[in-house]
Parts: C-alpha cells; structure tokens; sequence
C-alpha cells in the first residue's frame, strides 16, 4: 500500500521527555491522543523517539529495548497502541550508534527491519549520527528503505538527515516519506523562524510521498522538557505557536506533536485541532504554496503564502516574521486573478469569521510574530 499520500499526523516524544521515557508514559500519550480528542482531529501516530534500547545488541545480533523502561517488550505496546486504533512508530540511525549513543543500523539494516516488522511498528524515524566515512549517506538510507519496502509490513519511512549531503537530490528517489531538510527545532520564536525562512526555498521538492517534515512541533510546550537543550527561556507564546503550526501547515510539512498531550491547555488543544488549518495541511493534493514577501530586499517582514486547494479555493497564510507590528498585503493579480470582474470572498481560519468579499488587494496588521489564515474562495462581480 502507498504510504504518505499526505502529511503524516503523530506525537513523538523527543522534544518534552527526550531520555525519560518509558511504557506507562507511552500508553499515557497514546490514551490522551484518544481522549482529547487529537485522533478525532486526524492525529495516528505514536512515536517513540531516540533512547528505547539497551546499550548494546542481543546475544542475537538484534535490537532490544531497555526492559527498565519497557518490561512488557514493544509488540505488547504495539498491540496496545493498535487496539486503540492508533499507529506505533519507533527510532534508529544510519550510523554504529544513535545520537544519544545506542545501538545504530548500520550493518543490521536487514534485521532489524524484520525485528521492528515483527513487533508491529508502523513509522521509522532514522537518524543521521555515527554514519562510518566509508559509505555515503544515499547508500545507507537506500538500503534501510530497500529493506522496509521487503520487510512485510508497510512501515513509513521517516528520514532525518537535516539537509545534510544535499538530501533533496536523493531523498524522494530512495523511497523514503518524509525527510527532515533542516536542523533540530527547540522551544524558540527564533528556532520557528529560523527553520520556517530556510526551507521556503526548498519547499517545491516537497510532495505527496515524500514531504518535508520541517521538525516535530512545540506548540504547547511552553518551556518544559525533560531536555535543556530544546527547553529555551520559557519557550514560546501562545501567538507564536499559532504562527508556528500555520507555516507547518501550509507547508505540507508532517505535524508531530513534541508537548505532553497529557496535559494541554484549552490554547494548545485549539490550535492543535483547529480542522480549517488541519484541512490546509491534509489537503488532497498537497500543492506547494506560493512565497512571496512585501518587499524583496527586506528578509524579516510579512511573509505571504498562497495555496491551490482541490475543490478551487484558495488557502492565503500572512506571517509576521518581524519583531513588532508588521503591514503587509497581498495584491489579487499575483494570485491569479484577472484585474477586473473578480473577487476573493475570505475567511479568517483562526477567527472563524467571515470577512466579506474584496477585490484587488487585501491589507493586514498582525502583532510581532503573528499570523493570519484565510481561506478564499473567487467570486464573479
Ligand atoms: C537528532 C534528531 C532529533 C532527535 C535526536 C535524538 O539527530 O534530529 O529529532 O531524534 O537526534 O537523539
């Protein structure tokens, strides 16, 4: 079966719990993605990110998990993450070892494909860490893909690269779903911007079956995390996560939840399952978005995206970029549309409101770091 016809929708568990993970805490997130209703919205995959395993291999040459952590064994918790109707996804690396110094892939791609099939996992994330000189990195992603696609099972292959080794020019012909083309996200407004601005460039090699996943999220963290480096002075405000999942959306980038969906705040979960900016992400046909800035020579300032959706509308992103108040607008005939006889009617995605019909530009004030989101529709004058 074709796998990654959109988005992938999940939670992982590196960005909060980092090291500090366990089977309770799985079933945990896994219970709460029930419950709060995420699954509902779309989200399926759990994630189990770096730091499952023992230290080493098996007297088997196989890949076993910390029984501290995980004394029931992972196909127990696969089972257990399926029986809720969700999906399981697990961790490893290209290389001897993992970033966090556990067992890597290389050499046992093989069997471990066929451990991770028997254990019932349905999403791979694999690193880039420890990869030995001798063999490049294309090779060692083409042969983990090669033996996912042979395992038995349909597993997703998730890649995570960060862009190195010019990633966009193999990626999509290796087999992989998802590929990360940039650095590791923490909890930061400069983080989201950073990772946001860098891969608008990049974003026409994105497309169904092989998307570029721009990181997990951090709405909803708000500086908490089991892991210094990605908790950053308090972390984000709620209007900067707002900002964060519109550009991720619009994006067709994968939306991996990184914050303890355990305990979300009323915010957080509206943004989390807001289905008109959910329906941007998972949108039939996934069409790059149009970038376009006010001003060329001025990198930080209102950034517009514009993007073709199925049925003929049209989703419209403004992003403040900048440290203050930002104006920006967007004239209609760049969209498209012929200078006389037509309009756009538009919908505000965040507001839930309808704003009316325009015709030839429309103009916006957002707060420092916010954003809108519209969803327009044409209409005849
Ligand atoms: C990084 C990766 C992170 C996380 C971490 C685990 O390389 O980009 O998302 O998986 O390794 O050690």
């Amino acid at each position: 079966m074709a796998i990654a016809a959109k988005p992938p929708l999940g939670w992982n568990s590196w960005n909060t719990f980092s090291h500090a993970i366990d089977e309770n805490l799985i079933k945990e997130a896994a219970d709460a993605m029930v419950e709060s209703g995420l699954k509902d919205a779309g989200y399926e995959y759990i994630v189990i990110d770096d730091c499952w395993s023992l230290r080493q291999r098996d007297e088997n040459g196989r890949l076993a998990p910390d029984p501290e952590k995980f004394p029931g064994g992972m196909k127990a918790l696969a089972d257990y993450i399926h029986s809720k109707g969700l999906k399981f996804g697990m961790y490893s690396c290209v290389g001897t070892r993992t970033c966090a110094d556990y067992p890597g892939s290389f050499g046992h791609e093989f069997i471990d494909a066929e451990t991770f099939a028997e254990w019932g996992v349905d999403y791979l994330k694999y690193d880039y860490c420890n990869k030995p000189k001798h063999v490049d990195g294309p090779t060692l992603y083409r042969r983990m893909a090669m033996a996912l696609r042979t395992c038995g099972r349909d597993i997703l292959f998730a890649a995570c690269n960060w862009g190195h080794d010019n990633t966009l020019d193999w990626i999509r012909a290796c087999g992989a779903q998802t590929y990360r083309s940039g650095s590791d996200i923490t909890d930061s407004w400069q983080s989201i911007k950073d990772i946001a601005v860098s891969q608008m460039p990049l974003e026409h090699y994105a497309a169904p079956y092989c998307f570029n996943d721009l990181d997990m999220l951090v709405v909803g963290m708000y500086g908490k995390s089991h892991n210094s480096t990605i908790a950053v002075n308090g972390g984000c405000t709620t209007e900067e996560y707002k900002t964060h999942f519109s550009l991720w959306a619009m994006m067709n980038s994968p939306l991996m939840i990184g914050c303890d969906i355990r305990n979300m705040t009323d915010e957080t979960k509206a943004i989390l399952m807001n289905r008109d900016i959910l329906a941007i992400n998972q949108e039939a046909e996934c069409r790059t978005p149009y970038f376009s800035k006010e001003w060329d020579d001025v990198p930080e300032t209102v950034i517009r995206m514009f993007k073709p959706l199925q049925n003929g509308d049209y989703a419209l992103g403004f992003f403040n970029m900048y440290d203050d108040t930002c104006s920006g607008s967007a004239q209609f005939v760049d969209m498209g549309l012929p200078e006389t006889g037509y309009g756009l009617q538009l919908f505000d995605l965040w507001e839930q409101k309808d704003l009316g019909v325009f015709t030839d530009i429309y103009r916006v004030t957002l707060p420092a770091h916010g954003c809108q989101m519209l969803r327009a529709k044409i209409v005849k004058l």
